[in-house]
C-alpha cells in the first residue's frame, strides 16, 4: 500500500485519486473519521500524523509513504522513523522550492529543511518534491473575487510561477512508485512567471468578467485572511514569499516537462478547471 498523509489536502487529493487510477493501493489519512469525497477504492485511514503512533496500526505493508508537513505538523522525525521501523521503503516529501532558491521569512525554509533532515536520516530512500507556490493558493481570492471582482493582496507586481497541484501529484506518484527516483530533490514550477496582476487578470478571463488585482498593506491582508478562517501561519508565509518575489521572482523551472515528458498546466489552464469557484 501507498500511504498518503495530508490526503485531504490540495495535492495529497490528487495524490490518492491518480493512484486509484493506476490501480495502486492507497491508504489516505486523514484526522476526520467523517472525512468525504475520496476516490472510490481509497482506503481511509483516520488517524494524526502529528501523533505518529495513530498511524502504527496502518503502517504494516505500507511500501512508500508521502508526507505532507502540514499534516504531521513537527512530528516528521517521529512519523519517519517509526515507518522504518515498521519496513517502509520510500518516502516523498512535499518540501518548497524556498529551501533550494530562499525567498520568504527563513523560519519556514527551516521548517522545510527539518523535514528533509529527517527524510535524509531514517533510513528510508527519500525524494523531495520542493514545490513553488501553488496555484490553488488564488482560491483565497475567490469570496472577494465572487462578491467585488476585484483580488487583494500586497505586492502586485510580485512574480513567480505557480505550480498546478495535478503536475506535483503526478510527480508524487512517479516517484512512490518507482524507486529509480531515489536520492532525487525535484524543483517543481509552473511554466511562466506570473505577478499577482497577470493572475487576476488569467481569472477574470476564465471566468469571463474582468477581474482586477488590488493592492493592500500587510496589516489588512493578514486581517482579511485571518478573517477567512486561514491557519495563523499563512498570512507570514503568503506575505514574506510575496516580498521576496517582488524583489526577485521566485525560479521557474522545466522539471515538470523533463519529468513527465510534456509540458508543464499553465495557470491559465488551472483557472479555467476552477471557474466556478470565482463566479458569483
Ligand atoms: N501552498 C503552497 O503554496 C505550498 C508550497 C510548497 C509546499 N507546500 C506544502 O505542501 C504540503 C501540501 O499542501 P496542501 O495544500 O496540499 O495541504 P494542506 O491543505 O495544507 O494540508 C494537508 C492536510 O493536513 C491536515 N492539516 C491541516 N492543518 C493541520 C494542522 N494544523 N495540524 C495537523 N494537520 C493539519 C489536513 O488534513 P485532515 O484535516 O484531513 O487531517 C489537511 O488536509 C503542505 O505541507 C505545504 O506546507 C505548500
Amino acid at each position: 500500500m501507498i500511504m498518503v498523509t495530508g490526503a485531504t489536502g490540495t495535492v495529497g487529493r490528487e495524490v490518492v485519486r491518480l493512484l486509484v487510477a493506476r490501480g495502486a493501493e492507497a491508504g489516505a489519512v486523514t484526522r476526520d473519521p467523517a472525512a468525504r469525497g475520496f476516490t472510490d477504492g481509497a482506503r481511509l485511514i483516520v488517524g494524526d500524523p502529528s501523533r505518529p503512533q495513530s498511524l502504527a496500526p496502518a503502517l504494516d505493508g505500507v511500501e512508500a509513504l508521502l508526507l505532507s508537513p502540514r499534516a504531521v505538523d513537527g512530528a516528521s522525525a517521529q512519523v519517519l522513523d517509526l515507518a522504518a521501523e515498521r519496513g517502509v521503503r520510500r518516502v516523498v516529501v512535499l518540501s518548497a522550492v524556498t529551501v533550494e532558491y530562499g525567498g520568504g521569512y527563513r523560519r519556514f525554509a527551516e521548517e522545510f529543511e527539518r523535514v528533509e533532515t529527517a527524510a535524509r536520516a531514517c533510513g528510508l530512500q527519500w525524494t523531495f518534491l520542493r514545490c513553488a507556490d501553488f496555484a490553488a493558493n488564488a482560491l483565497a481570492w475567490a469570496p472577494q473575487i465572487r462578491a467585488t471582482g476585484l483580488a487583494r493582496g500586497v505586492y502586485g507586481d510580485a512574480a513567480s510561477s505557480p505550480v498546478h497541484q495535478r503536475d506535483i501529484a503526478e510527480i508524487a506518484v512517479r516517484a512512490l512508485l518507482d524507486p529509480d527516483h531515489a536520492g532525487c530533490a525535484y524543483a517543481i514550477t509552473g511554466p511562466q512567471s506570473l505577478t499577482q496582476h497577470d493572475r487576476a487578470r488569467l481569472i477574470g478571463e476564465a471566468v469571463g468578467r474582468k477581474v482586477a488585482f488590488e493592492e493592500v498593506s500587510p496589516a489588512v491582508l493578514r486581517r482579511a485572511l485571518l478573517a477567512q478562517g486561514l491557519p495563523e501561519d499563512v498570512p507570514d508565509r503568503l506575505i514574506g514569499y510575496a516580498a521576496a518575489c517582488l524583489a526577485a521572482p521566485g525560479p521557474t523551472t522545466d522539471t515538470v516537462a523533463r519529468l513527465l515528458g510534456r509540458p508543464a498546466r499553465t495557470f491559465a489552464t488551472w483557472a479555467a478547471e476552477h471557474a466556478a469557484a470565482f463566479r458569483s
